[in-house]
């Protein structure tokens, strides 16, 4: 790992300090992204950094950077780190003041950004998942660093033995615990529309974009809970995971058990997009 930047300066982890009274801190208070990069270039950049505006706007922040001044500093920071895999973490708080939920009182945004090896994962043999009820707040269209819930329902998906938590606000299946859902139902790729209960997820876009380009049925629809049940095909979809096929819910195997023929055209595809991505 190289430097990490905070606020206008590259310097070592170990340097990098913060207020006590930093509102992420006392409050959860700021928004984040998650970059990744692939042989030195960042992937998708312009599409997280509209994300990232958008975020900001739902919090009440101006965003404090030019999406050219994102891009240096992001750049800085692939260029200080020697691996070729990266993954980029980018937080915005909204900066110190005394503990008071008034956000007038925050003058100045904490702006935090690091780079790390892009750990080695191989989850293309499938994972197991379980079902749990959507205990987050109503606005999940926001990338905020208030992640609790998230971190709670991961914890229960491990507990059971399981990778990811899919969750359901009644009988609908709005998202994965830090990922979107998609389901394979008699040859089509169905994903809950975007809305504020999900995270609009720049894989789950792509991945809906290269199917389409391909001819491959998709539809934006919600997903019941039955339908998810009897899915032939479970994905889910990160930066960081790519697209993952679930092979087992709740104990129970998903469609043959194997990851699905929809899902390897996907994988096809998107590795495709990968390596050449215009
Ligand atoms: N999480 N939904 C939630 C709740 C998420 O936290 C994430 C990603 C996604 C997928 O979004 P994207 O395809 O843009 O990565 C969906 C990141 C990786 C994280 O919190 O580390």
């Amino acid at each position: 790992m190289g430097n990490v930047y905070l606020n206008g300066k590259y310097l070592p982890l170990e340097d990098a300090k913060i207020s006590v009274l930093d509102r992420g801190f006392t409050f959860g208070d700021g928004v984040y992204e998650v970059f990744l990069v692939y042989q030195r270039k960042i992937f998708r950049l312009a599409e997280h950094l509209e994300r990232l505006d958008r975020s900001l706007a739902g919090i009440y922040m101006k965003n404090p950077r030019t999406n050219d001044e994102w891009k240096q500093i992001l750049k800085d920071l692939v260029d200080d780190n020697p691996a070729d895999n990266q993954s980029l973490y980018l937080q915005i708080t909204r900066g110190v003041s005394e503990r008071d939920h008034s956000i007038a009182l925050a003058k100045e945004p904490t702006i935090f950004a690091m780079s790390k090896v892009l750990p080695q994962r191989n989850l293309v043999h499938g994972i197991s998942a379980i079902t749990c009820e959507d205990i987050r707040w109503k606005l999940c269209d926001i990338k905020a660093i208030t992640l609790l819930p998230s971190v709670l329902l991961r914890h229960r998906a491990m507990q059971a033995g399981a990778t990811e938590a899919i969750l359901f606000k009644g009988d609908i299946v709005t998202e994965g615990a830090a990922s979107n859902v998609f389901i394979v139902s008699n040859g089509v790729v169905k994903t809950p529309p975007k809305d504020s209960s999900i995270l609009p997820g720049i894989t789950r876009d792509l991945v809906l974009e290269l199917l389409q380009r391909e001819g491959v049925p998709c539809r934006e629809t919600s997903i019941t809970r039955e339908e998810l049940r009897s899915a032939g095909e479970i994905w889910i979809t990160s930066s960081t995971w790519e697209i993952v096929p679930v092979i087992k819910l709740d104990e129970r195997p998903v469609g043959d058990g194997n990851p699905g023929k929809v899902w390897e055209k996907a994988m096809e595809i998107y590795q495709k997009f990968k390596s050449s991505p215009d």
